[in-house]
């Protein structure tokens, strides 16, 4: 029941309408009797600024923040956490004393998902796509300590000059960056190969791959039909496949990957786990998982 004390977090973005974070953080907060809501907000473009300073002034403790801010919404904040520094973008903002720190917990999100079928030392990942997820997973899979990572996309220039920037990133020095908050994460022991190539290489990259990361929305609700960007005849049965499109929860690149016995992870972990990491930097509580990931199940059917 709302009321007095009840504190307020929620979703910035534009559409919001279609967000299963309001029924996963709801659900979270009413089974472990906290006396928080989560509401969505839809605000445009030439709003953001006057939405976070609103947010600051109405007490709000946290937002997500999604398409289209994402990237924008940094130039708003106090201060910002490493990853979300590196990934040039927020998804996470906590208020504290009338400041605001910004986080990316996409990152996170997808790495927890695979760290809990496999260690990720000395893996060599295939990505396929590169867009603001990619480029999140990506820094986060360095950092974990793979061996190498080749990103596949439609448009090979485009991950040509992702991983240039992911490069040239994990080697610079942020020491003069008075935005960042600390600088908790050491790159000097990070030793990675990073290749690139267009789709029609994917099948001779997967051959010696140890995981698969889809992070193009092929197959994503209501493209179900869609030609997955791999058949089972080009995947091995050691390999672990994650699509993170999670709805559906079962794509046609997971059902591919079943045929050959490949591990198979549901993009639904990553939206569990970056959610978990958001309730944990807001309210300082371990997040229920289990309750959040029958809530986002739910939101599916
Ligand atoms: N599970 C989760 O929690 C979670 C979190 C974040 C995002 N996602 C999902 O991840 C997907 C990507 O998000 P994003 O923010 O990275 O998007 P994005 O920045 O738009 O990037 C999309 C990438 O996919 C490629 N692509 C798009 N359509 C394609 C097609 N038909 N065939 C081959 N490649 C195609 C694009 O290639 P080009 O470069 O050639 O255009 C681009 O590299 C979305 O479906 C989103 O819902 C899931």
């Amino acid at each position: 029941m709302i009321n007095g004390t009840t504190k307020v977090v929620g979703i910035i973005g534009n559409p919001v309408g279609h967000s299963f974070s309001p029924a996963m953080f709801n659900a979270a907060f009413k089974s472990m009797n906290m006396n928080y809501v989560y509401v969505p907000f839809k605000v445009e473009k030439e709003n953001l600024k006057y939405a976070i300073r609103g947010a600051k002034a109405f007490g709000i403790q946290g937002l997500n923040v999604t398409i289209p801010h994402k990237q924008k919404v940094i130039n708003e904040l106090d201060k910002f956490d490493i990853m979300a520094n590196l990934i040039g973008a927020v998804n996470t903002i906590k208020f504290k004393e009338g400041k605001s720190k910004g986080y990316n917990t996409d990152c996170v999100g997808a790495v927890r998902a695979i760290k809990e079928v496999s260690d990720l030392k000395d893996k060599n990942v295939v990505i396929v796509g590169a867009g603001g997820a990619a480029r999140a997973i990506s820094f986060q899979l360095a950092i974990e300590g793979v061996n190498s990572i080749n990103m596949i996309n439609r448009s090979p220039k485009k991950a040509k000059s992702l991983i240039y920037d992911i490069k040239t990133l994990l080697s610079a020095d942020f020491t003069d960056n008075s935005k960042l908050d600390e600088l908790t994460i050491d790159f000097s022991h990070i030793d990675i190969t990073f290749k690139y190539g267009s789709l029609d290489e994917l099948p001779k990259s997967l051959a010696d791959a140890d995981i698969l990361i889809d992070t193009t929305p092929v197959g994503m609700h209501p493209n179900l039909n869609d030609e997955p960007i791999a058949t089972y005849d080009i995947m091995h049965s050691d390999l672990i496949v994650n699509d993170i499109v999670y709805n559906p929860l079962e794509t046609n690149l997971l059902k591919e990957a079943k045929k050959i016995g490949a591990t198979i992870i549901y993009g639904t972990k990553m939206l569990l786990y970056q959610g978990a990491e958001n309730f944990k930097i807001w309210t300082g509580e371990e997040a229920p998982l289990d309750i959040m990931e029958k809530s986002i199940l739910n939101s599916i059917k």
